[in-house]
């Protein structure tokens, strides 16, 4: 794991950016894998500050409520045109389709499109229980792109988006923690002190399925960039 820890969370998305904008230049074709949340939306106001040429890159991301049509204001895919694609345009851009009527085949539909397209740059957050997409404690290390029962403290987590807490989908479709590791290089950001105990687990600890990041230490090509805060339950 390459770790870099920079002072504040607008210079650790600087770096993170940096990373990315190096990996796409020059390339042809590019896959890169985008989360939603609020880590990336620094960064993804810089793609647009600088009119990032995209058009060679075709986005997947991490995973989407399931119940949720595209066109819902709380849905991944909302949140991805309004923070990204509608001011950068992308060659082609995927997510789970969360109102597919049969959401356990619209998994494995999309796991075989990520598979088929492979990932070259996966960009992650990371949950305050150390989840890394919405795989929580507890998902099985060879998981592809599955259906999942969210816990009530990533609901609660996730329930600023919403009005009520009962508006929050119970369950999402997710890049499973093989899919993830599958990607050829991972890039996760982590800022803020309430991300500091996963961060110190997901770094500094025995990789335990119990804080899922933890399983990224054997990926052969990560980088975690992190603010002081987030950094600061490690030694
Ligand atoms: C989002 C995702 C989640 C978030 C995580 C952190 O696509 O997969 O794992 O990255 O919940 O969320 P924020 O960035 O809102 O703290």
């Amino acid at each position: 794991m390459n770790i870099l820890v920079a002072k504040t969370p607008t210079d650790a998305e600087a770096i993170a950016y940096t990373l990315i904008t190096e990996r796409l230049a020059g390339k042809r074709e590019f896959v890169l894998g985008l989360a939603t949340g609020s880590t990336p939306v620094g960064m993804y106001e810089m793609f647009k500050r600088d009119a990032l040429d995209c058009s060679h890159v075709t986005s997947v991301n991490l995973d989407e409520y399931i119940g949720l049509a595209p066109s819902h204001p709380q849905s991944y895919h909302h949140f991805m045109e309004e923070k990204l694609f509608n001011d950068v345009p992308f060659k082609e851009s995927h997510l789970p389709r969360g109102d597919a009527a049969d959401p356990e085949a619209e998994a494995k539909r999309y796991e075989q499109l990520v598979r088929s397209i492979g990932v070259d740059l996966q960009l992650l957050g990371i949950g305050e229980n150390g989840h890394i997409a919405f795989n929580e404690p507890g998902t099985a290390l060879d998981a592809k792109t599955h259906v999942i029962e969210l816990t009530e403290s990533t609901r609660e987590a996730n329930r600023r988006f919403f009005d009520t807490i009962e508006e929050v989908p119970t369950h999402a479709i997710t890049m499973g923690l093989d899919t993830i590791m599958n990607a050829r290089e991972i890039v996760l950001v982590a800022t803020g002190a309430r991300k500091a105990e996963a961060v110190h687990h997901m770094i500094e600890n025995v990789p335990t399925i119990d804080w899922p990041a933890s399983i990224l230490q054997a990926h052969p090509s990560v980088t975690i960039v992190l603010d002081a805060e987030a950094a600061s339950g490690c030694s």
